[in-house]
């Protein structure tokens, strides 16, 4: 029996939150335990599901690998596996297959569903060793399973998965990107789009259904170009097929999905919205900047004005939708008067909520070779100016919701005040409220009684279930 304990440290999107389910999945089913605690040197084994968006990311990844060198000087079999989007880069593979020597797996996005028997490789190859001195962890480099592919056309269906809650769930229906955006490193990471089969995905959430979830997210870097061809007639579904179908799944309450890219965002969606009562009113429909060059520059494939225009439909379609945006500042060459075309979009727009990021150069990406790339301090003088605008936008918004009654599906006790409860509408605007903890996982109405920029408070004037 096996008794070692693990961690997962995740960075970056719900993506590799749902792998790291599924690695947790994984090791479970093979006897791993859970770690308890967030102190890592009682742990095993520590895996870093990485990410590559910004670089950000990039220097916690190594910050952290830092600290786990300790660790591993101290105590030879503490284990450290690396895996996620930067495993995708060469120059990141180089720089730990020279300067880490003591990482024992690395494996990349394709090849999730081999980390355990790679790991159970990596363990039978240092039980045939001696016992290890600090020199030779630190150059260790022997005992160590590495493996990344570069792409892969396979999805391979059937892994478990630990659920981070009971009454909800992520489910991927495509993997991969396409779109190619000039700043954005995913294509290289993720690799080509590819999307699973319907029944596949049905058969999912029929499961989790059954298991008590109500409430499924359903995960691509583009879901509006999803093309799944079905096992049975051989048809294609696009995303609003799935998303008719999945409306009917029982014990289903809530649909929602993420992410979807507005040149891609179809009328037939649109009507899914009205027509479906499981899915949210509510959209994350990323417009990066409000201004059509440097959409063209982005390689977005839309204008300021074709991005207001689908706004305009979605809100005449399913009044009351609530919608949520990512937008870069300091894309290179990005104008003062292209930056204040971001915000006047903003301002016509009022989000209920928004991403706002600073571009960031990525190694790889055509952007990041562009000339014109716009100073940090001009860059932070911008981001203020948004973050401002974006905020008076979700308070105005928020605001609204004061003397409604909205459905809220509750999550879990609030990290801060105990007796308190918190919990999302379908719009997914964050209540907290007075409750017990036994609500957690159902759906409560409740009446919302005050708001601020980021979350709704209220109390329970009903209990659903
Ligand atoms: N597939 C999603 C986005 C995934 S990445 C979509 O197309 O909407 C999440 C967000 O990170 C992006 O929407 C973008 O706003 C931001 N982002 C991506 N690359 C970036 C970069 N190089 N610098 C700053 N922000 C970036
Ligand atoms: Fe990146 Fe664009 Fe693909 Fe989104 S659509 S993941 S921003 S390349
Ligand atoms: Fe990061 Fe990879 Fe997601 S780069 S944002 S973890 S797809």
């Amino acid at each position: 029996m096996n008794s070692r304990s693990y961690k997962i440290i995740t960075f970056g999107c719900q993506m590799n939150e749902h792998d790291s389910e599924v690695i947790s999945g994984m090791l479970t089913q093979r006897g791993y335990t859970e770690a308890a605690g967030e102190d890592m040197r009682n742990t095993d084994i520590v895996i870093i599901n990485t990410c590559s968006i910004r670089e950000n990311a990039d220097k916690r990844f190594f910050g952290t690998l830092g600290q786990l060198k300790k660790i591993k000087l101290a105590n030879p079999n503490f284990t450290v596996c690396v895996c996620g989007c930067m495993m995708q880069q060469e120059h990141i593979t180089k720089k730990l297959r020279q300067s880490y020597p003591w990482v024992d797996v690395i494996f990349g996005t394709h090849n999730i569903h081999e980390f355990p028997d790679m790991l159970e490789e990596m363990f039978q190859r240092r039980s045939t060793g001696e016992e290890w001195t600090v020199n030779q962890i630190r150059s260790s480099r022997e005992f160590r399973v590495d493996r990344v592919y570069r792409d892969s056309d396979r999805i391979v269906e059937g892994l478990p998965a630990k659920r981070l809650f009971g009454h909800k769930s992520f489910v991927n229906i495509m993997y991969g990107c396409n779109n190619f955006c000039t700043y954005c490193i995913v294509p290289y990471t993720r690799g080509r789009e590819k999307s699973r089969r319907p029944e596949d995905i049905i058969a999912e959430v029929k499961a989790l259904a059954a298991d008590g979830v109500k409430e499924v997210t359903l995960l691509g870097q583009n879901v509006n170009s999803y093309r799944g061809v079905s096992a049975d007639s051989g048809n294609e579904w696009d995303f609003a097929d799935l998303i008719y179908a999945l409306n009917e799944v029982e014990g289903l309450e809530r649909i929602r999905f993420m992410t979807s890219h507005p040149k891609d965002l179809s009328d037939k969606l649109i009507a899914a919205f009205a027509e479906c009562d499981k899915l949210c009113n509510y959209i994350h429909l990323p417009v990066q900047a409000g201004s059509s060059s440097v959409l063209r520059r982005m390689n977005r494939k839309y204008t300021r004005e074709q991005y207001l225009e689908l706004v305009r439909k979605l809100r005449e379609a399913v009044p009351g939708i609530a919608i949520s945006t990512d937008i870069i500042v300091g894309f290179p060459g990005e104008t003062e008067e292209d930056f204040c075309e971001t915000l006047s979009l903003a301002e016509e727009i009022q989000y209920d909520s928004a991403f706002t990021f600073l571009y960031s150069p990525r190694r790889g990406t055509p952007a990041a070779d562009y000339e014109n790339q716009i100073p940090e301090d001009v860059k932070h003088e911008r981001f203020n100016r948004l973050v401002e605008v974006m905020n008076r936008g979700s308070k105005a918004r928020n605001a609204a919701f004061v003397g409604r009654v909205c459905r809220v599906l509750v999550d879990g006790p609030d990290k801060k005040s105990s007796g308190i409860l918190n919990g999302r509408t379908e719009e997914f605007k964050l209540v907290d409220f007075e409750g017990p903890e036994e609500l957690i996982g159902s759906m409560v109405d409740v009446e919302i009684t005050a708001s601020n920029t980021f979350s709704l408070q209220g109390r329970i004037v009903s209990e659903q279930e």
